[in-house]
């Protein structure tokens, strides 16, 4: 893409990823894609803010060249080392070796560490200002969003946010890269949330710190390092990242998770009763089969509802295998304090609701019930089933016990 004047002289000079199939080496976006934003001032001094993944580097150095000369840049802020946003450095360095990196003290080592760069490199000081001519940036340490380096950068005049990883999504640009010529808000949405339990919400609450630092601070465009740039109402992106951080201790939405896995399709005949009576009682429910839908889809149902349900089948005296990925990610991603139940099928001995509990109990799951059945539901199990999944939406909605 050509570079993209979002301010007199502040320039996108992004890439806008449609091959990598694994974000973090980890996360699908296969569909969705990525991009990773750069920003150029082009002012008395000449500053690139962020960079990208070593990838389109052609593209990347060539759109720097369409806006100024790159042997005349002066500064590369890097506000997060992660190398999504700092794999062009090594050969940046290469081809304007006079050019000053800028950075927090932590951002000196992990330069040393991840690229051996230890020359032309300057910290800077939270709160710290520097002037490029007529804009002047600010530096607003932010540790642990994403990284423990990590700041922001401020443009004064101009009220920009070059924020980094905050207030990012996946998805690849289609077209537009404003908030106000997006035709697909929806996606961008629904894809910044699932950025955000993928790869932020385990640092929540320096999320929330973070925001209130900067709650004085007068913005009028959020630029982060993924997706849409937010000029028309950057306000909304900073109100979805609360909601979403405060979701990690707080109260979350009357809906239900019902994820499940099956082996020979008894479970999943027990799921649709279970859905079925979740159904009656006008819950929302949100339907994943863990054989064929990747965890970084179900996190964000796991992070933002209040109840989970677990249907899952005894595989050689312990969980089903897939199940047992799921819930351990849930885990690593701390996703705590739900109303929880499970049901699954079993041939002969169970075994199942033990390492269920097991897995659960670091998560501070209530458990709200639980039942099993041998072989195939009968019609009485799955009335059962209907009942149990009934009694849990009520229970969800605020209502209702189970057992
Ligand atoms: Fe987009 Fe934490 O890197």
């Amino acid at each position: 893409m050509p570079p993209i004047e979002i301010k007199p002289n502040v320039y996108w000079i992004g890439v806008n990823d449609r091959t990598t199939d694994l974000f973090e080496g980890l996360w699908p976006i296969t569909q969705e894609g990525v991009s990773y934003n750069a920003y150029l001032i082009d002012d008395e001094k000449k500053a690139i803010i962020d960079l990208a993944k070593a990838l389109k580097t052609d593209e990347f150095f060539g759109q720097i060249d369409q806006v100024t000369d790159i042997s005349k840049l002066d500064y590369v802020v890097v506000n997060h080392m992660e190398p999504d946003h700092s794999g062009v450095l090594t050969t940046l360095r290469r081809i304007a070796p006079q050019v000053t990196i800028l950075g927090t003290e932590k951002t000196r080592a992990m330069l040393a560490s991840f690229y051996g760069i230890t020359e032309g490199v300057q910290v800077v000081q939270d709160g710290e200002t520097l002037s490029l001519g007529q804009h002047t940036l600010q530096f607003v340490y932010t540790p642990f969003v994403h990284w423990p380096e990590t700041m922001v950068t401020y443009e004064t005049g101009e009220q920009i946010l070059f924020s980094c990883d905050a207030f990012g999504s996946y998805g690849a640009f289609r077209g537009a890269i404003f908030d106000d010529e997006c035709i697909d808000p929806v996606f961008y949405e629904r894809e910044a949330l699932r950025y955000y339990v993928n790869i932020v919400a385990v640092f929540s609450r320096p999320v929330l710190k973070a925001i209130e630092k900067l709650a004085s601070v007068p913005v009028s465009v959020i630029a982060p390092s993924h997706g849409l740039v937010w000029r028309k109402n950057p306000g909304h992106i900073v109100e979805l990242y609360r909601k979403w951080a405060e979701y990690a201790t707080g109260p979350t939405e009357a809906g239900v998770t019902l994820v499940y896995g099956s082996m020979y399709g008894n479970t999943e005949k027990m799921m649709n009763a279970v859905a079925q009576g979740i159904s009656e009682e006008d819950v929302p429910v949100s339907i994943f089969d863990v054989t064929h839908t990747h965890v970084s889809y179900i996190l964000p149902s796991l992070w933002t509802q209040r109840g989970v349900i677990v249907g899952a089948p005894t595989y050689e005296g312990s969980l089903f295998p897939p199940m047992v990925q799921v819930l351990e990610m849930a885990a690593v991603k701390k996703i705590q304090n739900k109303q929880a139940a499970r049901f699954g099928s079993y041939g002969w001995s169970g075994g199942a609701q033990r390492h269920f509990e097991q897995l659960v109990e670091p998560l501070k799951w209530e458990l709200a019930g639980s039942f099993e059945f041998v072989g195939s539901p009968t019609e009485e199990d799955l009335r059962h089933g209907e009942a149990f999944g009934a009694q849990f939406a009520r229970l969800i909605k605020g209502d209702g016990e189970t057992g």
